[in-house]
């Protein structure tokens, strides 16, 4: 991956502060109890931010979430030409986005490379400009994680669309038009781009097979809170009717079900009792309940989720990732830390990408007792994992690796922290706020 010169990062989002290159040591052990204020959802921001493309006017978001993907964004968007100001209050970070002057040929190909949502500039950019040149985009490496959903929905909407040496050109210097699209499977990021695009689109749009994840329903309330106008988000089928004029907004981000469910975890795990504040239990779908089987008791609250383990104790359960409202892919790897400890055995199969399986490698070094048989993880719960030195290799892959510390005898040595900090807003400070021992330290 090309280095980005941090500088860069803190002018686009001051807030940002390049922490020192280390490791994060977690002393396993004490049970966790306090409040762990829960932060505006990573998947949600993104494309919100993206989807301020689409209007000259100011767009507002509170409750955005401090994390490193947010910094590289908002350095990418205001490379494009967009201003950006923060200010922070009780509605958490807030982010003011203008983007009057955009031009896309500003795309910065080193920041592109580091995050998988910046494929979502397409949509808007195309639309907005009437041409892009876009690097494929980065982010984990957790599958194959095509783009083709995209690209086909853009060339249906009016766009063409080539891919050459690793850049992709659209142009439709014409605008786009509305059209009729059924993706071959919902994927979350197509049904995304594709609607902000066709909010810019002449026309009324139809996303057949649309993902539904909370995201989605987040983003449509803020593009529709401008003016835009859109049925069915949430449902596997989203309506546009493209070209309207648009205003600006104001926006709060969607509370992090990723980071609740994580949590809730992290509670029932070490034995504590947790008050996941703003989070909501409704956003978990199929996880709730199957969270519950396996022992981690959550109670919704006026002011969040109680979150702790059920008086049964932890069992073993079995788990399927599926698009929403199926149990989430980002929260498998969380959720087979705390397997791990679990009494009996489980499986965990993961359907939505093919190589979300490189934290069992870390969980065996804990000595987890783990067995891959292609997409499904074979899991005995042991007693209590012990700590090792272990690496991070994707977002989640760290917050589950972060669960096995806190549940392991001894302290565990996290390396690859960007990979925390890209996805997570002070995970390990409020962790520690709820009696955890856990600290940064040098390489
Ligand atoms: N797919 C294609 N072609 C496409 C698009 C998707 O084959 O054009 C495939 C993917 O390879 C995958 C499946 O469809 O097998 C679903 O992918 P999807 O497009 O739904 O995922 P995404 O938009 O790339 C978002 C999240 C992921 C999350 C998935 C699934 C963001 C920025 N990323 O990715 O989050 O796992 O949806 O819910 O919103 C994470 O936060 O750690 C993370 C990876």
């Amino acid at each position: 991956m090309t280095s980005v010169p941090e500088p860069s990062l803190h002018a686009a989002s001051p807030w940002w502060q390049k922490r020192p290159d280390g490791c994060l040591l977690i002393q396993g052990g004490p049970p966790l109890f306090g409040t762990y204020p829960i932060s505006g959802a990573k998947n949600a921001v993104l494309p919100l931010m993206v989807a301020a493309l689409v209007t000259p006017h100011l767009v507002t978001l509170h409750n955005v979430p401090a994390s490193l993907d947010v910094a590289v964004l908002s350095n990418l968007l205001q490379r494009l030409g967009a201003s950006l100001s923060w200010s922070q209050g009780s509605a958490g970070l807030s982010l003011t986005l203008c983007a009057d002057r955009i031009q896309s040929a500003q795309v910065d190909a080193a920041l592109v490379g580091r995050m998988r949502a910046s494929v979502l500039l397409l949509g808007a950019l195309v639309a907005r400009c009437g041409a892009v040149r876009l690097p494929l985009p980065g982010g984990d490496a957790i599958g194959l994680r095509g783009i083709d959903f995209h690209l086909a929905g853009l060339c249906a909407m009016g766009a063409t669309v080539t891919l050459e040496g690793g850049i992709i050109h659209a142009v439709a210097p014409r605008g786009l038009r509305g059209a009729e699209i059924r993706l071959p499977q919902p994927s979350v990021g197509a049904t995304e781009n594709l609607l902000i695009a066709a909010v810019l689109a002449e026309g009324t749009t139809v996303i057949g097979n649309a993902a539904r994840e909370p995201e989605i329903t987040d983003l449509a309330a803020c593009l529709s809170a401008m003016g835009a106008a859109i049925t069915g988000a949430g449902t596997d089928e989203v309506t546009v009717l493209g070209g309207r004029p648009l205003s600006g907004a104001v926006h709060a981000v969607m509370p992090d079900r990723i980071e609740t469910g994580t949590i809730a975890c992290a509670a029932a795990l070490t034995d504590g009792a947790i008050l996941l504040r703003h989070a909501r239990v409704d956003l978990l779908g199929a996880a709730a309940p199957i969270l519950a089987a396996a022992g981690v008791a959550l109670s919704p609250r006026e002011d969040g989720v109680m979150a702790r383990r059920a008086p049964g104790g932890l069992s073993g359960v079995d788990i399927q990732t599926r698009p929403y409202p199926g149990f989430a892919t980002d929260l498998q790897a969380p959720a087979m830390a705390l397997l791990t400890a679990a009494a009996g055995a489980s499986t965990v199969t993961e359907t939505i990408f093919e190589q979300r399986f490189r934290h069992v490698d870390e969980l065996r070094k804990m000595g987890a007792h783990i067995q891959v048989q292609r997409r499904t993880a074979f899991i005995r719960g042991v007693p209590r994992l012990s700590a090792a030195r272990v690496t991070a290799t994707d977002v989640r892959a760290a917050a589950a690796l972060v669960l096995a510390g806190l549940g392991a005898a001894g302290t565990t040595t996290l390396e690859g922290l960007d990979h925390l900090d890209r996805g997570y807003d002070g995970m390990a400070e409020k962790l520690l706020a709820c009696g955890a021992t856990i600290a940064r330290a040098p390489p």
